[in-house]
């Protein structure tokens, strides 16, 4: 088990996943590792601290182990944001690019109420597309988002600076 008292220890990169020139940010590890896992939930809440915030929005598919968390250490719901053609219900959807590829997510139409306060949450941010959606939906819905939250920002993808430039708050554990 490593002892680290960073996150970033227990991230691991594999080279060329799943394509080759990707370096991928594996946080499986971070996950499985039960000091990493807690340190990470406890690090990605420490700026919300005395905030109101109504429901946690996980990006699939890892935002939904640390948003289910973080939902559960606050006492909230928890919404998932998935790929198309997963959800049951009624769903509203947006398109994004991806720094590989591209895809379409969705949400229930009725899984937020205007004025509810969003933490929106994910593993890592790279181009910033797969936030952006997220973001929208949620917006769409009239949530109010409190703030983005991340374990990895990549900050040579621009992700970062794309999602401050639509006024949202960012917070990332490492890069
Ligand atoms: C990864 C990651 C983020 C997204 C970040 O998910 O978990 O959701 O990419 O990239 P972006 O900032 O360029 O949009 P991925 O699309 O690999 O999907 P998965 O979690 O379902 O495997
Ligand atoms: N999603 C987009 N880019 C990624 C990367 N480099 N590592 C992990 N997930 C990603």
């Amino acid at each position: 088990m490593t002892r680290s008292n960073s996150v970033k220890d227990y991230i691991r990169t594999i080279v060329d996943f799943p394509h080759e020139g990707i370096m991928f940010r594996d946080v499986t590890t971070l996950f499985a590792d039960p000091r990493g896992f807690r340190m990470a939930i406890d690090q990605l809440l420490h700026p919300y601290a005395g905030l109101q915030i109504d429901k946690v929005v996980g990006l699939e598919a890892r935002g939904f182990i640390l948003g289910g968390a973080i939902a559960h250490q606050l006492t909230v719901g928890f919404v998932p944001v998935r790929k198309k053609g997963k959800l049951p219900g009624t769903t509203i959807s947006e398109e994004y690019q991806l720094e590989y590829g591209e895809a379409v997510v969705e949400i229930h139409d009725d899984a937020i109420q205007p004025g509810e306060r969003i933490l929106i949450v994910d593993d890592l941010l790279a181009t910033g597309g797969t936030a952006e959606a997220g973001i929208k939906l949620v917006e769409r819905l009239g949530g109010e988002i409190v703030g983005c939250a991340f374990v990895v920002d990549l900050p040579e993808l621009g992700g970062r600076k794309h999602i401050e430039a639509l006024g949202m708050d960012v917070h990332a554990l490492c890069a």
